[in-house]
Order: C-alpha cells, then structure tokens, then sequence
C-alpha cells in the first residue's frame, strides 16, 4: 500500500493551467458510476444485514470522498498524481488471480472505466465538490479536503515534461560547468534541469551558452539575467525544447533577437526587465502562445504594446511596471 502521500514539490509559487489536449475526467460523471457500481458494496459506511453489523472491506470506504481521502485501515489509497502510487488504481490493474485484484468479486473495470481512473488521478484527484455520504465524517473533512486535492497543474505539467526525457551524462554536465553554469535538478531526482550563470555574469558571453546544448533536452529553466550576452545567444537558446522558463532581465537582448525564440514551444515566463526590448519585440513573442507571463518592467516596451500582446495571447499577463 503506498504510504507515501503528496510528494510532489512545488518549485515555482505561480500556478500555471497546464494545457491538456482533452477535458479534465469529471469524477462525479464519469468515475462515480463504476465505483457505485463494481466498488461500493463491499467498501461503503458500516450496516446491519440479518442483525450484524457490516464492517466495509479492509476499513476502506469509496462512498466519500473524504473517506477515499482517507483510505483504508492500511494507509492512504490514493497519490494525487501518481496513479502508481495510488492503490485504487493499482488493485484493479492487478492479475484478476491475485489476492490484491479490486473488484474482488464481480465484474472487473473496463479499459476505458481504468483509463479515465488513471487519468483521474494524474489530473490531480479532484473531486470537483462531491461529498458523498457523510456518515461517520469527522468534523472538518471536507475542509481538510480542499488542501491536498487542490489540482497541482504545475507539478503535473512537469511529471509530463519528466517522462520524455532521460538523466544526461556526467560530461555534459562537465562542460557546462566548465564554461560556468551552474546547473541542478529542478527537484530531488527529477532529470529537469534549471540553469544559471550566476557565480560569473559578466563572463558569460553567447559562447559559453553554447556549453548547455548537451543539456537541451532537459533545461526547463534557464537564467542568463544580467550576462552580456547579445541576440546571437538567443538561437542557442531557441535549441532547448522544454523551456518554460526564461529570464533575460538587464542583458543587452534586441527585438529582433527575439524571433529566435518563437519555435519555443513550452515557453511560459520571460523576463525581459531593464531590456531595450520595445512593442516590436513583443510581436514576436505574440507568436509563443504557449506564454502567460511576460516582465516588461523598465523596458521599453509600452502599456499599449504589453496590452495588445496581452490580447494575442489567452490569459497572458504581461507587466509594463
Ligand atoms: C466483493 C467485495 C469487494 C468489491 C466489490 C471490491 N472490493 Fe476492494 N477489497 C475487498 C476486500 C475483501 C479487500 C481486502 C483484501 C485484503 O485484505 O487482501 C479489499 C481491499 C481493497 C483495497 C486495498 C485496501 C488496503 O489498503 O488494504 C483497495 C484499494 C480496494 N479494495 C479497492 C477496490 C476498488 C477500487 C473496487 C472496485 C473496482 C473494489 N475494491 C471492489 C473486497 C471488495
């Protein structure tokens, strides 16, 4: 059973949406019917049959949420996040000939009933306000409730990004040092990787940001604010496919530098503070729709510029001051 509840680290205090393809699984319309059907009998709030009290199986309720939350006489059955982690998942993926197989009797979850499940859980377990049977809930469980099941779209949107790529070698890292970044994890064990160049700004010139290519699939941060680098540096940048986020504040990047950057495709936050970056560069970056925020302090970029790229955009916020 995984005892392990919400490990996930929020790195980044913004809470961005994460664009999904698809619709959020809505747990009351489409995983609360199977779960009524194929679960609940055997995992519902104590009752009496013939004069003796039913007691649900292994202490584990799935007729509340707030029971769901809190799992069974085991520990916790659900990780939001990480279906892997969450043992209503687990258990109906389990070999129908192993003691552990959910439903124990009757009949199994279909393909699609354990996808939207799995999806469920990824999406961060939200419960979207249902209750459910308030039976035996303690006082304040819903509350309670609100906390930890708060989607993590941040964190989900860096689970998926985690999945496509590997851990580089030790020489890539070793070049990148030597030419001045510092580079780590952008959590414990996650092969993501934030970069800087904050122990030598001023050495650090579009040459040395050459030193990270061997990095390009993993940095997902980079901060090259205050270095003296030129546009040139930005067609080195515009290599690294998962940036989200870019901070170029007080360096010497133009307009027209920033074209380069319009094949980022996960691109959400750039500082562009203390640049001479005007409302021309802006139309460039119109074209990354991936952005939602955009720092313009002491550019010299306008209210108007930042309010039309604003409008190029869906939910993008770009500040002028
Ligand atoms: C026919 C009765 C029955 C049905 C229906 C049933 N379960 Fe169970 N469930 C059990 C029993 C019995 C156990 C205890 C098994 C054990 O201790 O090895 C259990 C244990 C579990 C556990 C492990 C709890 C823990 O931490 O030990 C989970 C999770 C679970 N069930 C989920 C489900 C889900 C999800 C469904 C519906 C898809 C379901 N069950 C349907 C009888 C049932």
């Amino acid at each position: 059973m995984s005892t392990s509840a919400f490990r996930f680290v929020c790195f980044l205090t913004a809470s961005l949406a994460v664009s999904t393809a698809t619709a959020a699984v809505n747990f009351e319309k489409e995983i609360l019917p199977f779960l009524t059907k194929k679960c609940i009998d055997c995992h519902k709030a104590p009752f009496e049959e013939n004069g003796k009290k039913k007691e649900p199986k292994a202490g584990l309720r799935l007729d509340a949420s707030w029971a769901i939350v809190k799992g069974s006489e085991n520990g916790p059955v659900l990780t939001a996040g990480a279906p892997d982690k969450s043992s209503i998942y687990e258990s109906v993926m389990l070999p129908k000939d192993d003691d552990g197989h959910m439903p124990s009797k009757g009949d199994d979850l279909t393909k699609e009933e354990a996808a939207l499940l799995k999806k469920w859980i990824e999406e961060g377990a939200n419960f979207g306000g249902w209750v459910g049977s308030t039976l035996g809930m303690p006082a304040g469980a819903v509350t309670e409730l609100a906390k930890p099941f708060k989607p993590r779209t941040r964190d989900l949107f860096y689970a998926a990004l985690e999945k496509e790529v590997k851990t580089p070698g030790d020489e890539a890292f070793a070049k990148a040092k030597a030419a001045g970044a510092q580079v780590s994890p952008v959590k414990v064990d996650s092969p993501l990787l934030r970069a800087d160049f904050l122990t030598g700004v001023s050495k650090c010139d579009d040459t040395k940001i050459e030193a990270l290519l061997p990095l390009k699939e993993n940095i997902v941060q980079l901060d090259l604010g205050r270095t003296v680098i030129t546009a040139a540096a930005l067609k080195t940048v515009a290599q690294l496919p998962r940036l989200v986020s870019l901070d170029l504040r007080q360096t010497k990047v133009t307009d027209a530098g920033l074209e380069a950057l319009t094949g980022l495709k996960k691109l959400e936050t750039i500082n562009l503070y203390g640049t001479e970056v005007t409302d021309a560069g802006l139309k460039h970056l119109a074209r990354i729709k991936s952005l939602k925020h955009v720092y313009l302090w002491q550019s010299k970029a306008t209210k108007a510029g930042a309010k039309q790229l604003a409008s190029a955009i869906p939910g993008l916020k770009a500040s002028v001051e």
